[in-house]
């Protein structure tokens, strides 16, 4: 653990691209001191925060960080007004209204301004789909180009929220139950220090920053103690080898890992396979964040298209839900992902993590089928390799999508069943082809001398969640290398 996470903060700083010797002095000023910054309280770096293998560089929070609050409400979408939390009499000359809907609060991650895509999408959409006080949190000032500053400062940063949440309360009336922060990587860890001052409604963390934060006491990260519902998505999960900003760990109530949360369809490659196969040029930025931008586009997406809904299923992990080991909502097992999440009365310190599949472009959201597939038990050895099937609706047909994780054994007599999605535009399915390829890179020497061929029971079962299943039956039940079974509706 030590010598590879020691490699991964290695890896970091060469990935902060603008990193120069310039910003090394501030680095020295590791463990020990204590700022204290009026009347937010000190900060020290001992207690919680020091662990000298995960936040080998552990620098204090700068005073100076400085916030531009932005609002908008349903009376001012063109204009923002500015607030300053210190001054009641800026935000009395504001649109900010108590009695609207509730207050959401938007803030962003690491290197970015209140101008980054995912806030200018969201923001309009919010207005359109409630009376809110729509809030920006800009904190670019307090963004130093090193991260281990950056991620000191969202403590400061949290404090400053908690202040203005505290005045829109005190002073406004703000009801703190209606108050709903959203942040976005480093963003979502300073909601979680604002939640720890201020008891508010509703934490929502977009793949909340991995590093300096996973593992770490709760007090440290976004926890479940932060707020009465926190949810989280994890879009972009991969452990620090291969450069992932965000975090497997579950650090809310509700934690949603689209896709199995370890990068996202759409996404190109990451700048670690980049590095290792030195082919720096087609990586861009907007390359390297793909998959940790992809949280806050989902979570935009459920406000804006409401009729697109996501529903994901709680399960143990997402090999066991592909696998259609949790493939249904009675118990509860189900959670409907986005804005408007269903909240049972108390969740306490529940943790809870749902799975679901989405496609790799607006609108995201698919339908989840599962597939169950019969091999017939005949005197035959088993086969190694991939089979793919392909949806067909009245006018449309998916892909070939792969049924499985990658290559696998096919043994004769089994059963296999596996969840593949397809857009909620197709209709109903009315048959599923089937085709598969041997494995030939096996240590299988005369492989390619023998012909291959599966034997299949004449019977499909396709089950849409939330739905009984369906059966679908074939002719052809012998199926050589590349040919193509085709199962049908039973009419
Ligand atoms: C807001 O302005 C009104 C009208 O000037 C005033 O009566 C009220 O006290 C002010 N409220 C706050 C909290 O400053």
């Amino acid at each position: 653990m030590g010598p590879s996470y020691a490699a991964a903060v290695l890896v970091i700083l060469l990935k902060i691209r603008c990193f120069t010797g310039e910003h090394l002095p501030a680095l020295r000023q590791t463990h020990g001191g204590i700022n204290c910054c009026g009347d937010l309280g000190c900060f020290d770096t001992d207690g919680a925060f020091e662990d000298i293998l995960k936040r080998p560089i552990n620098v204090l929070p700068s005073c100076e960080t400085r916030l531009k609050l932005s609002l908008k409400t349903q009376d001012n979408v063109a204009k923002a007004d500015i607030l300053d939390p210190y001054n009641s009499a800026s935000i009395n000359a504001s649109n900010f209204r108590a009695d609207r809907e509730g207050t959401k609060i938007l803030i962003h991650g690491y290197l970015d301004t209140e101008n980054v895509r995912w806030m200018s999408l969201m923001e309009p959409k919010l207005l359109l789909h409630g009376d809110f006080n729509v809030i920006r949190v800009d904190w670019s000032a307090g963004i130093e180009v090193n991260y281990f500053q950056a991620a000191a400062n969202t403590r400061i940063v949290g404090a400053v929220v908690a202040r203005l949440i505290s005045t829109l309360h005190s002073k406004f009336g703000q009801d703190l139950s209606t108050v709903h922060i959203i942040g976005h990587s480093l963003g979502a860890h300073v909601a979680g220090y604002a939640g720890e001052r201020m008891k508010i409604g509703r934490i929502t963390g977009l793949d909340p920053a991995g590093l300096y934060f996973k593992d770490m006491p709760p007090s440290v990260r976004l926890d479940p103690s932060d707020a009465d519902l926190v949810d989280t998505v994890v879009t972009d999960g991969r452990d620090l080898l291969q450069l992932g900003y965000g975090s497997m760990q579950p650090m809310g109530h509700y934690n949603f890992f689209p896709n199995g949360g370890q990068g996202q369809p759409g996404c190109g490659k990451s700048l670690w396979s980049s590095l290792m196969t030195l082919d720096i040029s087609g990586t861009s930025s907007d390359a390297l964040g793909c998959s940790h931008f992809r949280a806050p586009i989902l979570y935009a997406d459920t406000v804006a298209n409401p009729t697109c809904t996501f529903t994901a299923v709680q399960c143990e992990n997402y090999e066991a839900f592909r696998r259609g080991q949790c493939f249904s909502c009675d118990n509860d097992q189900c959670q409907v992902f986005g804005l408007d999440v269903d909240v049972p009365v108390s969740l306490a310190n529940q943790q809870r993590s749902y799975y679901f599949v989405t496609g790799s472009s607006t609108p995201f959201c698919e339908l989840l089928y599962r597939v169950t597939i019969r091999q017939a038990y005949k005197l035959q050895s088993t086969e190694k390799g991939i089979m793919k099937i392909q949806l067909h609706g009245k006018s449309k047909s998916s892909s070939w999508i792969e049924y499985g994780s990658g290559s696998s054994e096919i043994v004769p007599g089994s059963t296999s069943t596996y969840v593949v999605s397809v857009p909620q535009s197709f209709g109903p399915v009315e048959a599923v082809h089937l085709t598969w390829e041997y494995d030939y890179s096996l240590l299988h020497p005369f492989a390619w001398l023998s012909s291959h061929t599966l034997h299949l029971e004449p019977r499909l079962e396709l089950t849409l969640l939330q739905h009984p299943p369906v059966a679908m039956t074939t002719d052809t039940t012998e199926i050589g290398e590349k040919m193509t079974a085709i199962f049908k509706l039973n009419r």
